[in-house]
């Protein structure tokens, strides 16, 4: 047996013999009782909302990571704004019809069911909205990243994430660098103080364009939008949001929280629909005269990276660094790591947290992250330097209420009543004047 493989076998014994309880690496994790769930070997019960392309994978690394944790799991509902998108997940894992809650208050219906853990992988407006009705239902939660797309939606995902640490519910978030062993290494060397304490860096996601779809003569101005979320800046954040994020989330987890402002730019050179950005640049300012610069694009024909580099007092440290030591706590399963397969991972760890007592609440973390990627959205499409105690500082006499109420619309709430006005196609914002 390969060293890697006997790691893993030996945490999954672990696990499965209930012999130690451990707590994950992240500074968010706490042991605490967690009342609902306790028993060995049992099933749980677990729906989704939002059944597209990341829904139903992150459902399927669901029952996965249950398997090798040495639970069940059985899909007991399914919520989707449309049918066309549930009926798939439906027939692979038998939801029941009554199960399936369609529209877009359909997730009302599915919380008031006796479901135990809820996946959320709609576009990201819809996010806070979701998740604080999950957490007041009583539900443990994986939403998948970002987890907002402006200030007042990410402050609200951190009051829902006291909620659920009040009620015991765990929470993750999807974006699972953090639940990756190079990633949790490169840390844990970090706080070490391998490279000493961080000067600078630069953490960038530049690559192709994503999907587009034409729009047909019968949809609605909802439908157009949520067929197509990933060009409006209203449902995704834009890019340095939706995307950058992963990224964004690594520089506050190394650098031990946000930056104090960002000023940066960015623009569109190729889109022809929706209203967001083909690229940004954003110089994120920490205190002590350090500077991280972030970057991200989405063009087609241009080279492409996804990195983190930190430089520090002593040395250059990279976030991925694989195939190094075994940071994982005791008792924690193991699947047998790739980068793939952290996607599996994030899950065995929210139904550890879940089953084990090893309490995980990843609200505040990821929603910090979102609120830094907005952060830097708000200073390239205005041209102004913004500060983060003016978006997220509650005193009316510290924050600026055009940044700290800024809403994104049409909101999420407006998708239910069907109050929804597309924006137009091509119109972006502009920093600055015309000089
Ligand atoms: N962690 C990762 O690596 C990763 C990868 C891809 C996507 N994502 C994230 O996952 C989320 C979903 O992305 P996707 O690629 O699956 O998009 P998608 O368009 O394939 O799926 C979104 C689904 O949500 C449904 N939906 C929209 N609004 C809804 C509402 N209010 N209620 C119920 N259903 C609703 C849509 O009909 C659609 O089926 C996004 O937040 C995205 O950023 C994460």
């Amino acid at each position: 047996m390969s060293e890697k493989r006997e790691r893993a076998s030996t945490s999954r014994r672990a696990f499965i013999q209930g012999a130690v309880t451990g707590t994950l690496a992240a500074g968010s994790l706490l042991t605490l009782p967690v009342p609902s769930i306790a028993q060995e070997r049992r099933t749980i019960k677990s729906a989704l909302i939002g059944c597209g392309g990341r829904g139903v994978g992150a459902l399927g690394n669901h029952v996965e990571a249950a398997k090798y944790a040495g639970l069940d799991v059985k899909v007991v509902g399914l919520c989707d704004a449309y049918g066309d998108r549930a009926s798939r997940p439906a027939r692979q894992y038998g939801v029941e019809e009554n199960r399936i809650f369609l529209g877009f208050d359909g997730y009302k219906k599915l919380l008031e069911t006796d479901v135990e853990v809820i996946l959320m992988a709609t576009p990201p407006a819809f996010r806070p909205m979701h998740f604080e009705a999950a957490i007041k239902a009583g539900k443990h939660v994986f939403f998948e990243k970002p987890v907002g797309v402006d200030p007042p939606g990410c402050r609200n995902v951190m009051e829902a994430g006291r909620l659920a640490k009040e009620k015991g519910l765990c929470v993750v978030a999807g974006t699972q660098r953090r639940h990756s062993r190079g990633y949790r290494e490169t840390k844990r060397a970090l706080d070490e103080g391998a490279i000493g304490k961080i000067r600078g860096g630069s953490i960038y996601w530049c690559g192709g364009a994503l999907w587009r779809r034409e729009r047909d003569a019968g949809w609605s101005d909802a439908d157009y939008m949520i067929r197509n979320w990933v060009s409006f800046a209203e449902l995704s954040g834009d890019h340095i949001v939706e995307q950058h994020v992963h990224n964004i989330d690594i520089m506050q987890w190394y650098m031990g929280g946000p930056p104090t402002s960002a000023l940066g730019f960015g623009l569109r050179a190729r889109r022809k629909t929706g209203d967001q950005y083909d690229f940004f640049s954003i110089d994120f300012e920490y205190p002590e005269g350090v500077h991280i610069h972030s970057m991200c694009r989405q063009v087609n024909g241009t080279d492409g990276g996804v990195y983190e580099h930190l430089v520090g007092e002593k040395g250059i440290a990279r976030g991925l660094k694989p195939k190094d030591g075994q940071v994982f706590p005791q008792g924690c399963p193991e699947y047998p790591h790739d980068r793939e397969k952290d996607y599996v991972q994030e899950h065995i760890d929210l139904l550890h947290g879940i089953t084990k007592g090893a309490y995980v609440n990843e609200a505040e973390q990821v929603a910090t992250s979102t609120a830094i990627a907005v952060m830097g959205r708000i200073s390239a499409y205005t041209g102004k330097r913004i500060e983060w105690k003016h978006m997220m500082d509650p005193d009316p006499k510290v924050h600026k209420p055009e940044v700290y109420g800024l809403t994104m619309r049409p909101t999420a709430a407006d998708f239910e009543t069907g109050e929804v006005k597309a924006p137009p196609d091509d119109v972006v914002p502009l920093p600055g004047q015309p000089g």
